[in-house]
Parts: structure tokens; C-alpha cells; sequence
């Protein structure tokens, strides 16, 4: 099918990355010598010899500052805005603007996050014995050893692009870009019975390739526009041809898994100056899975595009087909809509029966969990009824599908759970095909309504005065104020109310507390600001809100709001406030801190990661609430850093201190784990369960709980979860896959092994 050529510029994300491309001084590299560096005020680049491909860094325009290097077209024939991203290191990976990128004297490729201070990816290739790197005319980036042999190579880490020449092996995925982590992903790998598929978060295929079963294939994409799956021996079992497949004056090919979930093999049309597809894996878009999210059906376009209608006006919600809350005050109808096929998300299987057309309307109605209906008769007359707020799908008028999806009659109903935030007015409009990001939603508009409540409206204070009780009445334009410090002494009574380790209990006028941080470390004045600045206008109902600093010679402090009752750790070591702690208020925590870490992560204007999430920065307040303290500046080898780290570190230390309150085992260490793991697997999981808890718990609830810890946890970075879904797992709005060991780290991704997984615990266990 010929998609026409805008195709490539109506990816959203691929906009930003065309504008944001900024490489202008080259070096042509064919071999580049151990110690080489490019860095990104320098605006350098390595290009292959034969001037196709440019490695260098980019901007991406929605994140200002940030940064990340990859491989892209570089041929005069191309222009700049079409010269297309094919490889990034480190996938999802930004740093800040004085980061390089270097092959280090030991052999290895470093790119070097200034903002941190730290290295954020590398070849991992020291005492390899590389003694230089190539750029290869393929756009493959070697690193070689005395004899030749390449020790590693981009090839070997896809992004979501391959390009003529590479190949996809087994144990390997594309994974489609996503604007944030919040997004749920897209991937493609072959199968371990040699089918090439497309699936949608871990669990649903939405594509596969026809062909033979045969074990250990490879995807290969040919210099004249084929794209195959190969046995060991190079030989092709299955091939599908662009459409211009042979076609000579075709120089540039690549395939690439796209933002919006279709794999395409797209080809540089010379005459025309721009890309086109050639050939794209799911043929109606509309059937790529949850296309259209929770943004309503989707209509096909005369191009060949998804166009997401909502088939009535979206008043109440962001969600497009059912605004219905099981709450309706004056009665529930059914909305009916012909040739159109709906599809629960959250969780994906519906309840099929046999029945007719006007009992399965009848059905819904009556059932006060049923939300939507879809009737078809291929064959036989079929019911599925959705008893999930998540639904979506697709109309097309050859489709013989009807379906059914519920409102209330009068006004809607109050959301309990949406009372405490203004609810924003949607437009009808409707967006392109981005994911789902549910969990996190309530908690921003609660957000919101925070930090309006928080901005206090006054004027600068130009006076110098040094009284705490001036200060806090007038805080910047942040909601944050700014403590000299003798006022934090004054505050804290000289510090003689010690409270955690280095802090410390103050009050400030009207009795208003506050708990008061000494950073004990020398973080440079503007980078400290900086980040406060950035943490300061975080709001979140689960985290501590800060709401002042100290930021004078060496002295660096914060002034946070104080929060009544213990920090977690507390509560686990001490007999009686662990009995509190019951499953149920367990498993709130855990979704708390998932929902404050995945704000931190998503919803914030610049990427925040805690970096030192445990039990002892989890405050519970009078109800046992938790709220989240001290992120943003984390120590490193005892020195307090700010900002920055890894998403995959907070995910990491959230398995953990999941696996801390199920266990009630403080020490964490990879012991614990690995038994954890075995009890788990071998169907004990109640022998890891902290005997001290009161009143029972729920077995399918420590299920989910065990399973995400053991995702959080992996060894390897890239299977670990993003805290997205890890919120919407702890809800239990999104069903979770049987996780891999934690500690295997030797083939990453491998999709064998968690097929057979899926197939060795699904009768096991009850999730
Ligand atoms: C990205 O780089 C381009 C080219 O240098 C520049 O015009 C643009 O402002 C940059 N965007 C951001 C967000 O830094
Ligand atoms: C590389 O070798 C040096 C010296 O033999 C050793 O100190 C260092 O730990 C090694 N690095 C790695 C990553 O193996
Ligand atoms: C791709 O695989 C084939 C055989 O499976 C191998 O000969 C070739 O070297 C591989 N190419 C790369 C770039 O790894
Ligand atoms: C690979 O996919 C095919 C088609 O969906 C399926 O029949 C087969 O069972 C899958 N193989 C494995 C090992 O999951
Ligand atoms: C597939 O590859 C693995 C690892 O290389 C090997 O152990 C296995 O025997 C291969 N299977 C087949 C059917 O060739
Ligand atoms: C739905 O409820 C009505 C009234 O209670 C009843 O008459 C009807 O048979 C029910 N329909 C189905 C399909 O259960
Ligand atoms: C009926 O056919 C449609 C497409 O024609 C298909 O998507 C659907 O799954 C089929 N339904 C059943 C119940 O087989």
C-alpha cells in the first residue's frame, strides 16, 4: 500500500528531531583513534567516508537543553530537514549542554552527561583491546581490535530504525521512540518460532509475518528494498518488496518502527527531495493496537491515515467513548454506532456471549459494570461486553460490527475521585495517535490545583530584612523562599531538634513547621539554584513540598513542609506502628510512591529522577499517607549531586522497596532477592509475606506486587518497566507478564525465554 510522502513528517517526533539536528562542523572518521571526542558545544561530528552518515549530537526541541548522540543521514542529497535519526545511544538517553561523547584510551565509547557528572552510557568494552573505531559507508560504528574483529558495533543496539546490511536477531527488538515514558511502547522482534511480529506494551501482538516455523531466524533488510527474515546460513525463508524494490535510482532505505506503532520501509525519493513508505506493515492503520487510545474510533483517511474521531463532545473527561462512571444519578442509555468494533485496553479481554443484537444492548444495560458492548455476526451472533473504563477502536463502513457504549442519561455524576481537582474542559478536537497515560492523570489536575493554591501573589521583596517570619509571607514567584543562614538557625532553634539524619525540626511564623535539611555538601551555587528552582515547583500530593532553601558560602539547606508521623523505615523496625501497617495500607503505599515517582518522571517540565528512593524518604502522615521527600538531589560516594540520574534507578529502587514491604526485610540486598525470586516461582509466595501483618492479605494483589518488583528489579536496564506502567500495574489497571529472573543479564530481551516463562508460571499463578 503507497503511503504518500507527508507520511514521515506527520510523526510529531520526527519533526523535533529534523529541527533539532544541529551538526555543522565534520570530520570525515573512517578511522577514529582512541581518544577522540565530540562534544556538544563544539558541534562536531564523526561522518563515514563515503559522506552518508554523520554521528554527532541533537537537540530535541521539546526538551530544551537536552541532548542526545546518535547516527543520522548526512548526504549532500538529502537536506538537512529530512536527514533522518537511524541510531541513538542509549535509546531514550539526553544529557545536558557541555556533555561529549568519547572513545576513551581503554577502548571503550563514553558519553559523559555534564549536568551529572557521570557517564550515562557506554560500550562497556574496556580491557577489550579495542584500539580503534570505524564508521563503516553502512552507518555502522565499530569498535575493532588489533586483528580486525569488531568487539561491538551499533549495529548491535537498534533503536527503532535498521538499515541495509544490519540484522535483527532473536534475542533482539525495535522499539518505537515514544514522546514520553509514560507512553506505552511499540515493538518488533521475531518470535521463537520465526515470526516476524509487531506488539503492543508486553502482551498484545497486533501483526505478524506469515512464512515457515523455523528457530533462529534473523531480519534483514536487503540494499534493494526486501525485507527478510534469514536462517543461520544467510538464506531467506520469507522476503516482502517495497514497492519500488530493484528500482535503482533508489540510493537511501531504511526500516523503521514508528511513533505511531506501523513498521515501514521507507526509500529516498531523489526527484521528489523527501522519503516515502514503500511498504508498511499493518495496511490499515486503524488496526495497529490502541491507534487511537482512549481518543476515540478510528476513521481511516483518504490518505491512509488514522484520524481519532469522538463521536460525541467530551465534556467531563479526556476520555473520548465512555464518559459513564458506574455513578449516574438519572439512569444509564446506550449509544449505538454501526460498522464500528470496540476493544477494552485495561484490561484487554471482554466477556463473549452468544446473543442477539438488541439482547446484547440489553445485556449492558443491565449490567452495572459494563461500560461499552460490541456486537458482531461473523457466523455466529456475539456479545463482548467491556466492563473497562479504557475503550477504543476502529469503524470502518465494511465492518459489520455494531456497537453500544453507555452514558448516563441526565447530568454526569460526581467522579469521587476527581472532586478535589478542577476538571480541565476538553476540546472535542482530538490528538494524533499518541498512547494512554491514565494513572497519572488525576494526580496532575490535583497537581495543578496545587501549585495555584501554592503561588502566593505578591510583590518581590526588595528589602534585606532578615526576619524569618517576612521571608515566609512572601515567597518568589516559585512559592519558594530563600533563607540566609542565620534564619535557618534562628528556625531551628540552632538545630537542637534533630529529626532524621542531618534533619532537623523548625518553626516558622504562626507555628507554621517546616523540616529543615542540611545538604552537609559543597554543590556549586548555580547549579544548586538550578535545581532547586526545578524541585520547587514540583506539587504533588505525595511528595513533601519544598518550600524554602538556604544557598549562602557553603551552606546549603532545605526547608521543607513538615510532615507529622514517621518515615517508613520507622514504622517497619518499630512492633507497634508496624501493625498499621496493614496489607491494605501496604499496597497504598506502593501505589502512592509509584504515582509520585511517575509525576516526577512525566510530568514535570524537565525530567526529575529521585535518586535515592527508599524507605527512609517515604513519610506517612496522620493516615498513613505517604509522601515522597528528598528528591532531586541524591548522594553519589557521599557527596550530595542534584537532579539528573536514571529513570531505571528510581524504578530499580521502587522494586525494592516494594520487595522491603512485602518482606518486611530492610536489607534488600540481591539475596533477598534471588529468594524472593524462588519462592515466587516455585508458587511460596506467601512464605515471603512479613509475618507481622494483620488481618490477611490478597493473594492476587501480592501477585501483581511480586511481579513488577521482580520487572523493577532486573539486572538489565532496558527490561525494566517505565514508572508509567509500573502506577498502572500497582492499580491494577494494567496486567503484568510473568517477569524473567532478575539477576540473567547475557541476552538481553530475550523474547524465547519470556515466552516460555509466560507458558511455565501462567497456570501457577493467578494474575
Ligand atoms: C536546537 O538546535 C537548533 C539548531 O541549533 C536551535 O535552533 C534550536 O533552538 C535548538 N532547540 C533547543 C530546544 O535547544
Ligand atoms: C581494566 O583493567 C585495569 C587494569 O588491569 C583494571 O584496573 C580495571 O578494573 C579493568 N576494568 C574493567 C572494566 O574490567
Ligand atoms: C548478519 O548475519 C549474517 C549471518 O547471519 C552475517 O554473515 C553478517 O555478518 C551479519 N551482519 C552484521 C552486520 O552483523
Ligand atoms: C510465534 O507466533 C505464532 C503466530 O502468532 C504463534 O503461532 C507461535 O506460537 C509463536 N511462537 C512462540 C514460541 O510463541
Ligand atoms: C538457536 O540458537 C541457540 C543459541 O545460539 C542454539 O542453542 C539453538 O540450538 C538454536 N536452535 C536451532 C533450532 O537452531
Ligand atoms: C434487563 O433487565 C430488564 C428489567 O429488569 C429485564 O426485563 C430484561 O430481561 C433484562 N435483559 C437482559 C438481557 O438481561
Ligand atoms: C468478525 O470479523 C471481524 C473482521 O471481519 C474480526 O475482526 C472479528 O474478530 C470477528 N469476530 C469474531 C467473533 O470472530
Amino acid at each position: 500500500m503507497l503511503v504518500p510522502e507527508e507520511c514521515l513528517i506527520r510523526s510529531p517526533l520526527a519533526i523535533c528531531i529534523f529541527i533539532g539536528m544541529l551538526l555543522l562542523h565534520s570530520v570525515f572518521a573512517a578511522e577514529i583513534p582512541l581518544g577522540s571526542k565530540l562534544s556538544v558545544v563544539d558541534n562536531d561530528c564523526w561522518v563515514s567516508s563515503n559522506g552518508d552518515f554523520a554521528l554527532g549530537f541533537f537537540n530535541i526541541s521539546d526538551q530544551p537543553n537536552q541532548y542526545s548522540i546518535g547516527i543520522r543521514f548526512d548526504s549532500k542529497s538529502i537536506p538537512f530537514s529530512q536527514q533522518t535519526v537511524v541510531w541513538v545511544a542509549g535509546a531514550h538517553v539526553t544529557v545536558g549542554r557541555m556533555s561529549y561523547f568519547q572513545l576513551t584510551n581503554d577502548g571503550q565509547l563514553v558519553l559523559f552527561d555534564s549536568s551529572q557528572g557521570i557517564p550515562v552510557w557506554t560500550s562497556e568494552t574496556a580491557n577489550r583491546s579495542v584500539v580503534s573505531a570505524a564508521f563503516r559507508d553502512d552507518g555502522n560504528l565499530v569498535l575493532i581490535d588489533r586483528e580486525k574483529h569488531v568487539i561491538w558495533q551499533s549495529f548491535d543496539t537498534p533503536s527503532d530504525t535498521l538499515l541495509p546490511g544490519q540484522n535483527l536477531s532473536v534475542y533482539q527488538t525495535l522499539r518505537a521512540a515514544s514522546k514520553n515514558t509514560m507512553s506505552s511502547y511499540y515493538s518488533l522482534y521475531v518470535n521463537a518460532s520465526g515470526r516476524l511480529q509487531l506488539r503492543w506494551e508486553s502482551n498484545i501482538v497486533y501483526w505478524t509475518s506469515a512464512g515457515p516455523s523455523v528457530a533462529n531466524l534473523s531480519v534483514f533488510l536487503t540494499n534493494s528494498g526486501a525485507l527478510q527474515l534469514r536462517d543461520h546460513s544467510s538464506k531467506p525463508v520469507w522476503s516482502v518488496f517495497g514497492e519500488d524494490h530493484n528500482d535503482d535510482s533508489v540510493n537511501y532505505r531504511f526500516l523503521r518502527l514508528d511513533l505511531d506503532g506501523n513498521l515501514r520501509l521507507y526509500s529516498w525519493v531523489e526527484p521528489l527531495q523527501s522519503w516515502r513508505s514503500a511498504w508498511q506493515a499493518v495496511e490499515n492503520q486503524c488496526k495497529v493496537y490502541a491507534t487511537c487510545g482512549e481518543r476515540g474510533i478510528c476513521v481511516l483517511s483518504a490518505s491512509g491515515s488514522a484520524d481519532c474521531r469522538c463521536p460525541f463532545e467530551v465534556s467531563e473527561t479526556n476520555r473520548c467513548l465512555v464518559p459513564y462512571e458506574k455513578e449516574c444519578e438519572s439512569g444509564t442509555n446506550m449509544l449505538t454506532y454501526e460498522s464500528t468494533f470496540l476493544y477494552g485496553i485495561y484490561p484487554p479481554e471482554d466477556s463473549v456471549t452468544i446473543s442477539s443484537l438488541h439482547q446484547c444492548e440489553q445485556l449492558c444495560l443491565n449490567d452495572s459494570q459494563c461500560t461499552a458492548a460490541t456486537f458482531s455476526n461473523n457466523g455466529s451472533a456475539q456479545c463482548s461486553i467491556k466492563k473497562t473504563q479504557y475503550v477504543t477502536g476502529y469503524a470502518d463502513p465494511s465492518i459489520t460490527s455494531i456497537s453500544f457504549v453507555k452514558r448516563c442519561s441526565g447530568p454526569l455524576a460526581v467522579n469521587p475521585r476527581l472532586t478535589n481537582s478542577p476538571r480541565p474542559k476538553q476540546p472535542p478536537k482530538l490528538c494524533v495517535p499518541c498512547l494512554i497515560g491514565a494513572a497519572c492523570g488525576t494526580f496532575f489536575f490535583v497537581a495543578i490545583l496545587q501549585l495555584g493554591i501554592g503561588f502566593c501573589i505578591c510583590r518581590r521583596r526588595n528589602s534585606t530584612r532578615k526576619e524569618v517570619a517576612l521571608a515566609f509571607t512572601c515567597p518568589n514567584s516559585k512559592g519558594l523562599t530563600k533563607l540566609s543562614f542565620s534564619e535557618i538557625k534562628s528556625l531551628t532553634g540552632d538545630f537542637k531538634n534533630q529529626i532524621g539524619p542531618n534533619m532537623f525540626k523548625g518553626a516558622i511564623q504562626n507555628n507554621h513547621l517546616v523540616a529543615v535539611k542540611n545538604l552537609n555538601a559543597s554543590i556549586e551555587e548555580r547549579k544548586f539554584r538550578g535545581a532547586v528552582l526545578k524541585i520547587g515547583s514540583i506539587h504533588h500530593k505525595n511528595l513533601v513540598k519544598l518550600e524554602g532553601y538556604c544557598c549562602e558560602f557553603n551552606h546549603r539547606f532545605l526547608v521543607y513542609e513538615y510532615v507529622k508521623n514517621e518515615s517508613l523505615d520507622k514504622h517497619m523496625d518499630d512492633s507497634t506502628l508496624c501493625r498499621r501497617l496493614t496489607w491494605g495500607k501496604r499496597m497504598e503505599i506502593c501505589s502512592s510512591v509509584a504515582k509520585a515517582i511517575c509525576y516526577l518522571h512525566t510530568k514535570c517540565r524537565e525530567f526529575v529522577s529521585h535518586g535515592n528512593l527508599k524507605c527512609s524518604n517515604v513519610i506517612l502522615d496522620e493516615n498513613l499517607e505517604a509522601k515522597v521527600t528528598e528528591f532531586g538531589f541524591a548522594r553519589v560516594n557521599g557527596e550530595a549531586s542534584y537532579c539528573g540520574f536514571s529513570a531505571e534507578k528510581d524504578v530499580e529502587d521502587f522494586g525494592k522497596l516494594v520487595l522491603t514491604l512485602l518482606t518486611g526485610c530492610q536489607h534488600t540486598d540481591q539475596e533477598l532477592c534471588e529468594w524472593a525470586y524462588r519462592e515466587w516461582v516455585e508458587s511460596r509466595s506467601v512464605n515471603v509475606v512479613d509475618k507481622r501483618i494483620e488481618g490477611g492479605i490478597d493473594p492476587e494483589e501480592l501477585e501483581r506486587a511480586l511481579r513488577i518488583a521482580f520487572w523493577c528489579i532486573q539486572m538489565d536496564e532496558h527490561r525494566r518497566p517505565s514508572m508509567g506502567e509500573v502506577a498502572r500495574v500497582v492499580e491494577g489497571t494494567l496486567n503484568v507478564d510473568p517477569p524473567p529472573p532478575p539477576f540473567t543479564v547475557q541476552r538481553p530481551l530475550l523474547e524465547e525465554d519470556e515466552d516460555d516463562d509466560t507458558q511455565k508460571y501462567s497456570s501457577e499463578s493467578p494474575v
